[in-house]
C-alpha cells in the first residue's frame, strides 16, 4: 500500500508538466489556428480552430515553468517518492519533452477527431482524456526511465483528474462544457 502511494505520487509529479501544458491553452489559447485554416486531403480541417499557435506555445512554456520549479524542489521530493529523471538538468529538459509531447498528443487527438468528421469541442471519451498523456510519455521516454506501472497509473488516474479539472474550468467559466 505504501509503495502504491509512492508510485502514484511519483507518476503524477512526473507528468505534472503535461497536465499544466494541457490546461493552460483553455485560458491562454485563441487567435491564429495552427493549421492556418488549411484543409486536409479529405476536405476537412487538419486540426480545427480549437488548436492555436498561442495555445501551443503558452502550453509548452507553462509546462517548462513547472519543470524549473520541479528541478528546484528536487532535493526535497527525491527522498519521498520515485523520480524518473536522473538530475535537475534532465528534469528541465524532460519538462520540455513532456509539454511538447502533450501538445502534439492533443493535436493528434484533434487530427483523429477531424478525420472522423467530429466538430471542434465534440467529446470523444478516452481519446480526449489520454491523447496528451500518451504524447508526453512517448516524448519523455528519450530522457526518463519509467516502467509500465507508471503508465498504468497514469492511464487510470488521468481521465478522473481530467474530468475533475474540466468541471472546475466549466464552473469558473473557462470551458463551455463540464467535460
Ligand atoms: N487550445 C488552443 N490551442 C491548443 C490547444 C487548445 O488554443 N493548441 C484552446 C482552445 O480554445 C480549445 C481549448 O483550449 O478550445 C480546449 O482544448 P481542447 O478541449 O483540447 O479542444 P477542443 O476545442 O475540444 O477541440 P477538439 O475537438 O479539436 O479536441
Ligand atoms: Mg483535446
Amino acid at each position: 500500500m505504501h509503495q502504491t502511494i509512492e508510485l502514484i505520487c511519483g507518476a503524477v509529479w512526473f507528468v505534472l508538466p503535461a497536465y499544466v501544458a494541457n490546461m493552460t491553452p483553455v485560458v491562454t489559447g485563441g487567435g491564429r489556428p495552427l493549421n492556418g485554416g488549411k484543409k486536409f486531403v479529405d476536405g476537412r480541417p487538419l486540426f480545427g480552430p480549437g488548436k492555436t499557435v498561442r495555445g501551443f506555445l503558452t502550453g509548452v512554456s507553462a509546462g517548462v515553468l513547472v519543470g524549473v520549479i520541479q528541478a528546484l524542489a528536487d532535493p526535497l521530493v527525491r527522498p519521498v517518492f520515485p523520480i524518473f529523471f536522473s538530475g535537475r538538468l534532465e528534469i528541465i529538459l524532460g519538462s520540455l519533452l513532456i509539454s511538447s509531447g502533450a501538445m502534439v498528443g492533443d493535436l493528434s487527438g484533434s487530427f483523429i477527431k477531424r478525420r472522423l468528421g467530429l466538430r471542434r469541442g465534440s467529446p470523444f471519451p478516452v481519446l480526449d482524456q489520454l491523447d496528451f498523456v500518451v504524447g508526453a510519455l512517448v516524448f519523455s521516454r528519450a530522457l526518463a526511465s519509467f516502467d509500465t506501472g507508471v503508465v498504468i497509473v497514469l492511464m487510470v488516474l488521468t481521465p478522473l483528474l481530467h474530468l475533475g479539472t474540466n468541471y472546475v474550468g466549466y464552473k469558473l467559466g473557462f470551458k463551455d462544457r463540464p467535460y
